[in-house]
Formats: C-alpha cells, structure tokens, sequence
C-alpha cells in the first residue's frame, strides 16, 4: 500500500476502506509515514469530508494507536462528559461529585487550557498539593472508594491523536467535523467509559461559531459513540458569553465550591443539571430526567456532594482547609474594578475575547510552555439580559501586576451595552442520534 495513493482517492472524493486508514494511522505512529503525506491527506480530507463509516474506523485507528483502559474493575455503569471547550466552563468541577453523590462513578480524565479556554486539570492544581498524575490503580481504587475520581490524560492515550493535532495544528486543518470529532471520541473511547455525554458548545467562545456546525459535529460523534458500543448523547449548549461569573483558576474553584453549597450563578447550574440528569439516566439511577434533577438538587441541597469534592481534594494530595474557607484561593495581590460606562441591558460579554482578557492577566497560556498563575482572572457581576446603570461594578479583575491595561481594554471593547433587553439562551438543543 502506498500513501500517495491513499491521498488521491481521498483528493478525488473517495472513501478510504478499513485496511488503507489503519495503514496511515500506524504509519504515523510509529514514524514510517512522514508529516507532508499525512498533511496533504488532512487538507484532503478538510475539503472532501469523510463518510461516517471512515469517522469510525478513523476514530477506533486512533483509540487502538495507544493504551487503552479498561474500567470493568468498577462496579456500575461508568459514564463520561466532555465538553469542546469554553470560557469559564467550570461545570466539570460542580458535575463530578454531585453526580457521584447520585450513585453514578465518575472516572474523569481532563485537559489543560490552551489560549481562550480554560482547563480542568489547571483548575483543580489551583489548589494546593492537588495531584493530578495518578497511576490506573490508584484512581480505579478512588472510584471504587469514593466514586469520584478527576485526573489527567495518561500519556499513551491515543498517541495518534497527539501527532495528529500537533500537525493540524500547523496545517489550517483543525477545525474540520470529521477530524475533530474522531480526534474527541477517539479519546473517550481509550478512556473506557460506558457512556458519554457530550456538551458541544456553540458561539464566539467555541470551536464551532455557529449552531448548525455544532449539531453536525454533535450527531457525528453520537453515532461514532454508538457504533463503538458507548450509549452517547450530546447537549449543544452556548458559550458566545463566558459560563458562570469566575473566569480564572482559583477564582473557579471558589466558584465551584459555592455552587456546591448551593450558591451557583444560575446557568452553571441549569447546564449542571442538563448534562448531569443526562448522565444519571444513561447512569440508570434514575428513570427519567426530572426524577433525575430532583436528585441532583437533593444532594447539593444536603451537602453530600460538597463532602465528595472534599473528599476527591483528600484523596488527591490538595489541601483541604481550601474547601472549607474558600476565601483562602482568593490571593491576587491587587483588585480591580471594571464599571459600566452607561446604561442599559448588556447585550454581549464576547466569550473568547474575555477569555483572552484572562489569559493576560496570567489565567491561560498562549503557548504550549506557559506558566499558569492560578490566582487571577476576571469574576463577573452582571451577565447578558442585565440592566446596568453607569458606574456599576460590572467586572473584578483579580491581578499581580498593576498593569491590567489591555486586560481593561478587552473588556471595554467586547462588553457591549445597549437599549433592547436580550435573554439569553442557554441549551440550543439535544442530539440523540
Ligand atoms: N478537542 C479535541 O480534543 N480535538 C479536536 O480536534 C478539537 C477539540
Ligand atoms: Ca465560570
């Protein structure tokens, strides 16, 4: 079998069988094939599309490339979540334990951020002595004691996916559907979950602006997920404003402590509570979904999922007096004001732009080699919908450096007020198949 070939059945529309995609993907694993083949057969791709029968095998090519794991030493049905990604998307924090609280396992490996969007696991090392490099042992021995587990990505999990991005990412072939979505699936799919539910984000902090893409690349990985035996569903839910007040790593975290004794902004929430009735379901504590939101709410209401969170914070090395006083994560050396210049309604606060404003301070890294400083970012005091009057607080800007200028200016350019009130939306819409 030759590459060249491979490139131009793929140039000329066809469809790659079984044989000629395993060929490529163990080719570049292991090195044989080099970059400028497998880049022009990505450019290839990005233009002609691929069928969802060449998504799947793409994806189980790229599972099988690495370790897989095997979760069947925890007792129930395992389930997944994975978002596309956004701006102050702190949901991952809240959802774990309290789903855990419910009964279902939750055996999570997340991300770093990169640019506008934040990560998981830069999140959680906010909090001191957090260790988020656990071998497989000790974290199928964490779900079983405690049901909850969140840590990083093992480094053999699905290397082809690993050099695939990289070259993407050089290469104006990121944001392809049936490349993204074999790249997040084949991911899921090595982690050994049952289910996965997915939140595809949509807006001008995602990577897919408009809803449309978004539901395609939805309905395309719920039928990967599918044909892999994963019982898989995605919600397409809004990120064109940041989620929740915190954008930040320490500030998150106070974030997600509050929502778990019962003080979260009210869409972290109502996403909570979607993507978590979802996973109860698939989880089969519950029967159907509002059954499985009045669980949900009993077990933040009694402080059962707070107490996992602690737990998970013992149980992974971090310091524990953080939960109980979470004012002790708020440590900016300075704080900042940001006030409305005029009133009105807010009509936009742009995702990726304030995300960017964070990443600044010290919240997110611009490249790959960034140092993180967990303590800034932004917290926000009013959302889309809001009506202001001038001088209203509408941002804090937690900083450790004075010089916040272009962070300031950000915000003033994509903090946008006007006249006619906007509700915002939150759950576009739910993929099923
Ligand atoms: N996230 C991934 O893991 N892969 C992509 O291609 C895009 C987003
Ligand atoms: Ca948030």
């Amino acid at each position: 079998m030759r590459m060249v070939d491979l490139i131009e059945k793929k140039r000329d529309g066809g469809a790659l069988t079984q044989e000629e995609i395993n060929f490529w993907i163990n080719g570049y694993t292991n090195g044989e094939i080099p970059d400028y083949q497998v880049s022009a057969l990505l450019m290839a791709i990005f233009y002609q599309d691929m069928t969802d029968e060449e998504i799947t095998l793409l994806t189980q090519a790229m599972a099988n490339s690495g370790e897989t794991i095997d979760l069947s030493e925890i007792a129930g049905v395992k389930v997944d979540k994975h978002s596309t990604g956004g701006v102050g998307d702190t949901t991952t924090l809240v959802l774990a334990p309290l789903v855990a609280a419910c009964g279902v396992p939750v055996a999570k490996m997340s991300g770093r951020g990169l640019g506008h969007t934040g990560g998981t696991l830069d999140k959680l090392e906010a909090i001191p002595g957090f260790q988020v490099e656990i071998s497989k042992e000790d974290f199928i021995q964490q779900v079983n004691d405690i049901k909850v587990a969140v840590i990083g990505q093992s480094g053999d999990l699905a290397p082809a996916d690993k050099k695939l991005y990289a070259l993407r990412d050089v290469t104006a072939t990121v944001d392809s559907i049936p490349l993204i979505a074999s790249s997040i699936m084949s991911k899921k799919i090595a982690a050994g979950a049952d289910a996965i539910v997915l939140d595809v984000t949509t807006g001008e902090g995602a990577f897919m602006k408009n809803i449309e893409d978004a539901k395609r690349l939805a309905s395309t990985m719920v039928r990967i997920g599918k044909l892999a035996n994963r019982q898989t569903m995605a919600i397409i839910s809004d990120m064109s404003e940041p989620l929740g007040e915190a954008i930040g790593n320490s500030l998150e975290i106070y974030e997600a402590i509050q929502a778990l004794k019962g003080n979260g902004p009210k869409d972290l929430m109502e996403l909570v509570y979607v993507l978590g009735s979802q996973m109860i379901v698939v989880g089969k504590k519950a029967d159907n979904l509002d059954e499985a939101r009045t669980m949900l709410k009993e077990k933040l209401a009694s402080g059962e999922a707070l107490e996992l969170f602690k737990q998970m914070v013992a149980r992974q090395g971090g310091d524990t007096s953080y939960v109980d006083q979470p004012e002790k994560l708020l440590t900016a050396q300075y704080k900042f004001e940001f006030l409305a210049e005029k009133s009105g309604h807010i009509q936009k606060i742009v995702a990726n732009e304030i995300g960017i404003a964070a990443m600044l301070l010290g919240a997110g890294r611009q490249t790959k080699e960034d140092v993180i400083d967990p303590a800034v970012g932004l917290m926000l005091h009013k959302k889309v919908g809001d009506y202001v009057k001038v001088g209203d607080i509408l941002v804090t800007i937690y900083a450790n450096s004075k010089n916040v200028q272009e962070t300031r200016k950000l915000l003033a350019e994509n903090i946008l007020i006007g006249e006619e009130f906007i509700e915002p939306v939150l759950i576009h819409d739910i993929i099923t198949e």
